[in-house]
């Protein structure tokens, strides 16, 4: 249990790690640091993604991504991240877990509190209801938090080609996504681990090595 008494993922089932941070924070770049270090030791590992991860929730995502979609309301997008987290944690992340592995998600329910919460003003206590009524008691065991600047993270992004539907939003949307993310980060630093992704990729990758390692040698023995 943790210190809100919630069960994590743990003891005898798979390890569960999740990557946040806005866009152009490099988390797709790094997971595959993550896997070789995670493989090099012999762990089981699916690697997913949200929204997304299992084959409805990548419909799905699909529809949230679509920069030709205009005007969605807020509450239909929060409801529809969460109808893809119940679909990609049912056939996909509950299993890998259940079976030993360990799953390391491109985004989790951080994103929401940040993207929904902070971007579009969202209540947090409505997405704290979903989260209960859609998770139960899963929450990850590890969140690694790539942050950087909003400015630096959207000129990364916009020089990487189209702008999906969140990349179309404006810095200030990004500066209160971000905001929402360091808030939480400082309030549960029992779970999550800081990384400056400002830095240069290589120190960056070996901010996340030296914050992972010691999780691998702890949950291994
Ligand atoms: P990405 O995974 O390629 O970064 O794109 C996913 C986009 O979806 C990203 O802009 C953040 C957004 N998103 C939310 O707004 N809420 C969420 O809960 C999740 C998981 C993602």
């Amino acid at each position: 249990m943790n210190a809100q008494g919630r069960m994590h993922a743990s003891s005898g089932r798979g390890r569960f790690i999740t990557l946040e941070g806005i866009e152009g924070a490099g988390k797709s770049t790094h997971l595959a640091g993550i896997e070789t270090l995670l493989s090099n030791r012999g762990i089981p590992l699916r690697i997913t993604r949200e929204p997304g991860g299992s084959p409805i929730a990548e419909r799905i995502r699909a529809l949230l991504l679509d920069p030709s979609i205009t005007g969605l309301d807020a509450t239909a997008e929060l409801l529809l991240i969460f109808a893809a987290r119940a679909e990609h944690l049912a056939k996909t992340v509950r299993p890998a877990l259940a079976s030993g592995s360990w799953v390391i998600s491109d985004r989790f329910t951080d994103a929401t509190y940040a993207y929904q919460g902070g971007g579009r003003g969202l209540d947090p206590a409505r997405i704290a209801l979903l989260e209960d009524l859609v998770q139960g008691d899963l929450r990850p065991d590890l969140t690694l938090l790539l942050d950087l600047p909003a400015e630096l993270g959207l000129r990364r992004a916009h020089g990487r080609g189209d702008a999906d539907r969140f990349e179309s939003e404006t810095l200030a949307f990004f500066e209160r996504t971000r905001a929402v993310y360091l808030r939480r980060a400082a309030a549960a630093p029992a779970r999550y681990r800081l990384i400056d992704a400002a830095a240069p990729l290589a120190q960056v990758g070996e901010q996340i090595r030296q914050n992972i390692e010691p999780f691998l040698d702890a949950w291994r023995g």
